[in-house]
């Protein structure tokens, strides 16, 4: 008799530690791999790393952006495009990779438009949002033929008057602060008081305006929040930014070309998390998009997600420098922190600190025998990277592993911080 499936769903990076010895781990159509060989891969993947890898830290990402698209792409609606916010993790063989699978990218500095354009991203699939623009970001982004998420009037006059100085016709959209937020999101970017985007009530005047002024008039963008879990949720926020939509296009008196939806597509990073449910988003969307207003039949629409396409592809690993105890607790001393993965450490944008799925990498067929905390080799009490987990017995020169590190790691985090200089980056093929 087979046991009962367990319900509790975790992210698959998790896979290692849900078995053990000769048991199936993994299922391909002409083999079975068993924990003990999954582990053995894993731990060969990672001595290569770390061979490859000598400096302090490493965060790496793997080839998983290519199947969560692939899924991605077969739950979402056929007419939806997808684009690729870079903010997630600008890492330029990411980028290289992600060009060949997105519709667009989505940027937010001028920086982040060099790093695209080196990464051979078409200037024409890429739009620009973010508060702050300086003209020389704008005057870039013009040269190049970027669309401009305008996020205020002011910004709007400037990039005209840029345009005109140049000789050049701008693609401007008009970032939309909605009226309402993304419920249950992590990050709300929209609802009230926000430096982000022109309010709602004040985006007809500026679309006639930007219209009048014979600048290319590329639609709206409307981002309402970050990071959750729950699809009915993001379902809501759809047909809301499509109603307002809808509402603003008909009060600026003319169709809008294209429509950015915004993203908010969350990843399970917790104990207990469950993965967003894409066949009830899909789902959800399809009936949207069959029953537009006139105004809309001729839109095209795309959302932009960062985390959800990158997040659970990377790994992060560190090597344990120190093992010791404090007042009978077990603290495991790593060469990195949270110089290299902020996140992890519970510092970027989380209320209530939670450990990140952890391991030790070079004992994943070791049994838990201990609990001890992961700490980074900064002076600070903020930088933990596992608080009181259970590990294997770990010491130094042990490699941890930090999982769902894809997203938001080296180039989110301080990394001039103490001068422990920056952690290397691999994009890791399967072939590894
Ligand atoms: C405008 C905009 N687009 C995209 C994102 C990416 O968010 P996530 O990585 O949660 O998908 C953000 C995050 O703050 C954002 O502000």
């Amino acid at each position: 008799m087979t046991a009962a499936p367990d319900p509790t769903v975790l992210p698959l990076d998790h896979l290692a530690l849900c078995g053990r010895g000769a048991a199936p781990a993994l299922v391909f159509k002409d083999r079975t791999l068993s924990y003990e060989a999954l582990n053995r891969r894993i731990g060969q993947l990672a001595s290569w790393l770390a061979g490859q890898v000598p400096q302090a830290g490493a965060r790496v990402a793997t080839w998983l952006p290519k199947s969560e698209l692939a899924c991605l792409r077969a739950a979402l609606p056929e007419r939806l495009g997808l684009h690729y916010a870079m903010k997630a993790n600008p890492y330029a063989p990411v980028l290289r990779h992600m060009a060949g699978l997105v519709d667009g990218f989505d940027i937010a500095s001028g920086g982040e438009l060099l790093l695209a354009e080196a990464a051979d991203v078409p200037a024409a699939q890429i739009s620009f949002a973010g508060p702050g623009k300086r003209d020389a970001d704008l005057e870039a982004a013009i040269l190049r033929g970027v669309t401009l998420n305008l996020e205020s009037v002011r910004e709007a006059e400037r990039a005209l008057a840029i345009g005109e100085r140049l000789g050049e016709r701008p693609r401007l959209a008009i970032r939309v602060n909605p009226d309402f937020d993304l419920k249950g999101s992590g990050m709300k970017m929209g609802g009230g008081a926000k430096p982000f985007g022109v309010d709602a009530a004040a985006v007809p005047a500026l679309a006639k305006r930007i219209i009048a002024s014979g600048a290319e008039w590329r639609g709206l963008h409307i981002y309402a929040g970050s990071q959750t879990l729950d699809a009915a949720a993001i379902a809501e926020m759809q047909a809301a930014t499509i109603a307002l939509a809808a509402r603003l296009a008909e009060e600026s008196g003319a169709p809008l070309p294209a429509c950015n939806l915004g993203g908010g597509f969350g990843i399970p990073y917790f104990p207990g998390d469950l993965p967003l449910d894409l066949d009830v988003v899909g789902a959800a969307l399809g009936e949207q998009l069959a029953e537009l207003p006139e105004v809309l039949c001729e839109t095209a629409f795309c959302i932009e997600l960062g985390r959800y396409l990158v997040g659970e592809a990377g790994v992060y690993l560190a090597r344990i420098v120190d093992r010791k105890e404090s007042h009978g607790e077990v603290f495991l001393v790593t060469d990195g922190g949270m110089h290299h993965q902020l996140a992890a450490s519970g510092n970027f944008g989380t209320v209530v600190r939670r450990n990140y799925p952890s391991a030790i990498a070079t004992r994943f067929d070791a049994p838990m025998e201990e609990e001890a905390s992961i700490v980074g080799c900064l002076c600070t009490p903020l930088d933990r990277l596992a608080d009181k987990g259970g590990f294997p017995r770990a010491g130094e020169g042990d490699l941890v592993a930090i999982f769902c590190a894809g997203a938001y790691g080296a180039s989110a985090s301080p990394v001039h911080f103490l001068g422990h200089g920056p952690a290397a980056e691999r994009l890791v093929n399967t072939n590894h």
